[in-house]
């Protein structure tokens, strides 16, 4: 119980994952651009789990299905965040149309999500959060921060469904509705990358 009264929301100047992976592929610009490019990504993440979601549901993949609805879910809640601090600055900005994908397995897109979600967690928004904490832009600082730690436990929730593909687990899926946190079961308490109480989760 001492615990939750405890809980401090992770940040990028205390935190230790917040390292730029080696070999970074990621183009940075200013903040602005990483932000658009930011929302760029989201918005492929996004089309490409609402399809895989769908995908999965018509091979009667259930738990497979609703990640990809959840994760769907939560990459709007980002792209939803980096829109508006762009907006802030370009008030007509409009995000990408996102290209269409095809699923070819379900293994193969859980897989493939979970490599997307580790490069997200691991070079482009620790990459983005550097620059912006250059910048001193405390607004990007944060919601590259919120992104970056949710898509860390997307892949972690990716690779379990992966390892569990031919033994599913029917347990609910919750998406954090400030964050894009996902938790996987019914013990819920707060967001472990924002500190918002479990009750306004979504389930899936
Ligand atoms: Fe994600
Ligand atoms: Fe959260």
């Amino acid at each position: 119980m001492a615990q939750q009264t405890q809980f401090q929301v992770p940040t990028a100047d205390q935190s230790h994952n917040f390292n730029v992976v080696a070999g970074s592929t990621t183009n940075v610009g200013t903040t602005l651009e990483n932000l658009k490019a930011a929302v760029a990504g989201e918005t492929g993440a996004n089309a490409k789990y609402e399809t895989f979601s769908k995908a999965a549901a018509d091979r009667g993949f259930d738990q497979a299905s609703r990640l990809f609805a959840a994760a769907a879910a939560a990459e709007r809640i980002h792209i939803a965040l980096e829109t508006k601090l762009v907006q802030a600055q370009e008030p007509d900005f409009k995000g990408p149309e996102p290209t269409p994908v095809s699923s070819e397995a379900t293994d193969l897109d859980l897989i493939g999500a979970a490599l997307g979600e580790i490069h997200e967690t691991s070079d482009m928004y620790p990459s983005f959060i550097r620059r912006a904490q250059e910048e001193g832009d405390a607004a990007a600082v944060q919601v590259f921060t919120r992104a970056k730690l949710a898509e860390a436990f997307h892949a972690e929730r990716y690779l379990d469904a992966y390892n569990q593909i031919d033994n599913p687990s029917d347990e609910t899926y919750y998406v954090c509705p400030v964050c894009g946190y996902i938790h996987k079961g019914s013990d819920i308490g707060r967001c472990p990358v924002c500190g918002a109480m479990p009750q306004a989760f979504k389930a899936f």
